[in-house]
């Protein structure tokens, strides 16, 4: 079942509730506007109505992070291509980028023994602020939400069943930064990127020949 609100705090929090309540796998909140948009980190999400896609997606899978941000990395790429046409890549662990400037994200909480899937995509022309103007892209795109919403429902009941090896295939095969580029994790570790390993997490050779496993972090590609 989907939610569809006109404004809300969060949708997170709404999904929340509804899982707590026992709600079924996959029931969507979205919303046309949030005035505090959760990010990653502590950090806010932009949220000005009528502007983006703002939905928590309630699951109940087995399969643990970090696999699980990829297969939804892997759902919001392949719902955004087929809808508006517009090729993102994938930053690892679950940034999605347009010509290297992030236009949607995802939030993966866990809630008892559900996991809230929640997903940012900035879909229209948007003016944003000083502070993100340089980092944040839109996909410039006039679709209709609800085609977008229902594609991308779509798109993550097929991923999150999908066999971890092929995920893990998939999101190497449309990630930026994964295999060969000098990075920064969160600016505490330089490095080359080394492919992701079993689990989905990120290797890392420093300049020492040490090969560093990263379980979570911004990773961004250096400037030199
Ligand atoms: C990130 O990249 O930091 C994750 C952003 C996640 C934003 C979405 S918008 C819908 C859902 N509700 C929120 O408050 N946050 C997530």
């Amino acid at each position: 079942m989907t939610h569809w609100l006109d404004s809300v705090p969060s949708t997170m929090d709404v999904a929340q509730r509804l899982a707590a309540e026992g709600c079924a796998a996959f029931t969507a909140v979205a919303a046309r506007e949030q005035t505090a948009g959760q990010g990653r980190l502590g950090r806010s999400w932009h949220s000005p109505p009528g502007t983006g896609l703002y939905v928590s997606v309630v699951l109940r899978l087995e399969d643990p992070p970090p696999l699980v941000t990829l297969a939804l990395g892997l759902a919001v790429r392949e719902a955004i291509a087929r809808v508006t046409g517009v090729e993102c890549s994938l930053r690892w662990p679950n940034d999605l980028l347009r010509d290297g400037r992030k236009a949607a994200g995802i939030l993966v909480q866990k809630h008892g023994d559900a996991l809230i899937a929640g997903i940012g995509i900035n879909v229209r022309p948007i003016e944003f602020p000083p502070d993100l103007a340089s980092i944040a892209a839109s996909l410039e795109s006039e679709c209709d939400f609800n085609a977008l919403l229902e594609t991308l429902l779509a798109s993550i009941r097929h991923w999150t069943a999908r066999p971890a090896q092929e995920v893990l295939v998939e999101f190497t095969r449309a990630a930026a930064y994964l295999d060969g580029t000098r990075v920064t994790v969160d600016d505490r570790l330089e490095g080359i990127t080394a492919g992701l390993d079993d689990s989905g997490f990120l290797r890392i050779r420093t300049g020492d020949g040490k090969l560093h496993t990263i379980l979570a972090g911004g990773v961004r590609a250096s400037r030199s």
